[in-house]
């Protein structure tokens, strides 16, 4: 079968302090960022740093109820997802969910940056929370 994932969109690493955490990757690795957004639908801010044609994307919890919140609790900080690029999120997604594996998002839905996004379950793929990226600006 043909490869689904076309690159790596980017590695998501959740944070307890975002402008620490921005500040210590501009000074220790020289990376900056160049895009924030607030995606209140998963209640998070978000920090973009480019790594050539990819990025490192830096999470922090806008609630307590967020997703990244319960994660930060349970896991403390550190890798949350890594986000595949795709060239079409639901066709990628309907090809994993007729594979069997479990997923979170059942249909495609926006993500930050304009992008269409599905999640497959960490439990589907040995404990790695997977995010599918389609980048219609690409
Ligand atoms: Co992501």
């Amino acid at each position: 079968m043909a490869s689904l994932l076309t690159e790596i969109d980017h590695v998501a690493i959740a944070v307890r302090d975002l402008d620490a955490a921005i500040a210590w990757y501009a000074e220790v690795l020289g990376a900056t960022v160049v895009h924030r957004e607030v995606v209140e639908s998963d209640g998070v801010d978000e920090a973009l740093l480019r790594v050539a044609e990819s990025y490192v994307q830096l999470l922090t919890p806008t609630r307590d109820d967020s997703p990244v919140a319960k994660y930060l609790e349970q896991r403390g900080e550190g890798l949350h997802h890594v986000a595949y690029r795709v060239d079409d999120c639901a066709v990628a997604l309907a090809a994993v969910k007729a594979s069997g594996a479990r997923v979170i998002d059942q249909t495609p839905r926006p993500g930050s940056r304009g992008t269409i996004v599905a999640f497959v379950h960490p439990k589907a793929s040995f404990g790695t929370l997977i995010e599918l990226v389609e980048d219609p600006h690409r």
